[in-house]
């Protein structure tokens, strides 16, 4: 199957979910979820949810032109903002004719944490966890024989000594960490259970007091890559040269690396994309977020997520790693009907496969970002979509659009 569909954002939108049921074999039942907006009913949201009242559906597209590792992938994304998924598209058909975007993930590798305080001898208690640890991590996969018969489960302890002064003395305490290996699920259940059945055990060991008992959300054990190499002359706009382009790129990229304020909204364009990936494919976003953050601050300072810079053969090269701990079973991802079909247009087998397409969507998307505002601006193409969006609105929800576009 070719992601490569010219025309398909011209199409009327029935034509175009036909288009996609056609390539991705989906069943008339499948197609009427993504109609309707009714694949969740009352019923399901009032067990996935407290004090349920009802549904908010969110308008989901795909983007085109993907080619990742020479496959081409046809991605869903859910998001509300116009222009996101034109803009993954148009960076992707660059990229495309580049060659496509090399991605690579690490193994998945989630970390459970367990504090514990008011141990009689802190540096004894540590020694004893990890003289003890076969039978901590032996204990925590006896309360997921699932996850171990898949192939994956607790592999491994560690143990570390912090203190902090809060301003009323120094607080210390010994965290226990499990290393999890959750395969193809995101885990946080898994992991949260593990922390729960050992904390007793734990207690004993160190003689200590267990208070907290969670999985940490930064996965930088579960990191995905994606590069591009791109030749000067795919960059190329009415009013700017190929090099012209490239050149200034990588002046936006120096001025993210530069400033705060410039990298938060550099990040906030990547996120728009892997945001949008993992809302159509029922992951936590909100985890993604907290760890893709934290990530860009790990030498010390915030810093944006990519890189862009120019290769020795005078083509632009960007690249983006970022811990992508998401699941394509368990969570959320089984309850809602929509995400199931969201995941067959996908067509991936393994989480890691959809972390890598995730950090490729978020490479496209900054390309899309960074070439418009260094040429025409943010505000023409993106207002075009705006204002399509709200044309039709009656008078009072969109006022402001509608006179916007009547005015011009
Ligand atoms: C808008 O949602 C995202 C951008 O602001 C990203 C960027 O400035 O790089 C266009």
């Amino acid at each position: 199957m070719s992601s490569r569909l010219p025309g398909f954002h011209a199409m009327p939108i029935r034509e175009r979910l036909r288009a996609i049921a056609r390539l991705c074999g989906l069943a008339p039942e499948e197609t009427r979820i993504l109609e309707s907006g009714d694949g969740l009913s009352l019923d399901q949201v009032d067990t996935m949810i407290e004090n349920a009242l009802g549904i908010l559906p969110l308008p989901m597209g795909v983007a085109t032109n993907f080619q990742i590792n020479h496959h081409d992938y046809l991605v869903p994304m859910s998001i509300e903002e116009p222009s996101v998924i034109a803009s993954a598209s148009n960076a992707a058909k660059i990229v495309r004719r580049a060659g496509g975007f090399r991605a690579d993930a690490s193994k998945r590798r989630m970390v459970g944490q367990i504090q514990v305080v008011n141990c009689p001898d802190f540096v004894e208690s540590r020694e004893r966890v990890i003289n003890q640890a076969d039978e901590l991590l032996n204990l925590a996969n006896q309360s997921q024989p699932n996850m171990k018969a898949r192939g994956g489960g607790a592999l491994e302890i560690e143990a570390r000594l912090l203190n902090h002064d809060v301003g009323d003395g120094t607080r210390e305490m010994l965290i226990v960490q499990v290393i999890i290996d959750t395969q193809d699920a995101m885990g946080a259940n898994v992991i949260d259970t593990m922390m729960e059945v050992i904390a007793p055990v734990v207690e004993q060991i160190t003689e200590g007091t267990v208070y907290l008992r969670i999985l940490s959300n930064y996965a930088d054990r579960s990191v995905a890559y994606a590069q591009c190499a791109i030749p000067p002359q795919l960059l190329e706009t009415a009013r700017f040269s190929g090099e012209e382009v490239r050149d200034r790129i990588v002046t936006a990229y120096a001025f993210a690396e530069a400033d705060v304020y410039r990298a938060v909204t550099h990040n906030k364009g990547i996120m728009n994309g892997i945001d949008a990936v993992a809302v159509s494919t029922g992951n936590d976003w909100r985890a993604i977020e907290a760890a893709a953050h934290a990530y860009a601050t790990r030498s010390g300072r915030y810093r944006p997520m990519s890189r862009w810079l120019v290769g020795a053969d005078g083509e632009l090269v960007g690249s983006l790693e970022l811990p992508m701990s998401v699941g394509i079973i368990g969570g959320a991802i089984g309850s809602n009907p929509a995400v199931g079909v969201a995941l067959k247009i996908l067509q991936v087998t393994k989480a890691t496969e959809l972390a890598q397409i995730m950090v490729a969507v978020g490479l496209a998307q900054n390309l899309a970002a960074l070439r418009a505002l260094v040429t025409e601006g943010i505000q023409k193409g993106h207002m075009a979509l705006h204002n399509r969006a709200y044309r039709d609105l009656p008078m009072e929800a969109g006022h402001q659009h509608r006179d916007h576009t009547e005015s011009k």
